[in-house]
């Protein structure tokens, strides 16, 4: 089966479309985060590299008139079921491994509860390494959607990643 890389992703024209749209400084940073914390809690990184990379993408843009609404957004998003059926489609279609499409899948789907009823999520480790890692790079009101990366540092950064991931997908494919 083909290796899916981070490059694959993040230069595919679905990616780029809805990382512009919910911030891609934010989503590199949040993948940086998750290889770190998978290395700690001893997750796969290929998998919580991918999903913190895809963790925003099912952002909608809630305006009133020509305005983003934090309002509106806090009260009707869904962004993470979305996201997990958007990343799900994309990495189905670049040829990823079922398996990890549904993992990488379902971190995203559990990566926030805000939009869940009441209740205690139980989260396996994948999926609490993306949460952590999205978390190391909130800022308040939403404003880590805002910052700005250049197009060019931003592909250098996943290609770095990829790199730093490369050895762990050689792993896993001898164990899987
Ligand atoms: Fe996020």
């Amino acid at each position: 089966m083909k290796k899916v890389t981070l490059v694959d992703i993040f230069t595919h024209p679905i990616a780029q479309k809805y990382l512009k749209r919910s911030g891609m400084a934010h989503a590199i940073e949040t993948a940086y985060y998750a290889y770190d914390l998978a290395l700690k809690e001893r997750v796969c990184p290929d998998l919580a590299t991918k999903a913190a990379l895809l963790h925003d993408i099912g952002h909608y843009e809630w305006f009133t008139n020509g305005k983003w609404d934090y309002e509106k957004y806090r009260k009707n998003d869904i962004h993470a079921i979305k996201g997990a059926e958007r990343a799900h489609k994309l990495l189905i279609r670049l040829g990823e491994d079922p398996e990890k499409a549904k993992q990488i899948a379902l971190a995203i789907l559990l990566h926030t509860d805000s939009y869940l009823p009441e209740g205690n999520l139980n989260q396996n480790p994948l999926q609490r390494v993306v949460k952590m890692a999205d978390e190391m790079d909130e800022e308040p009101e939403g404003q880590h959607h805002y910052k700005q990366i250049d197009q060019d540092v931003a592909l250098q950064k996943i290609k770095q990643l990829d790199h730093k991931v490369q050895p762990f997908r050689k792993l896993l494919k001898k164990s899987v």
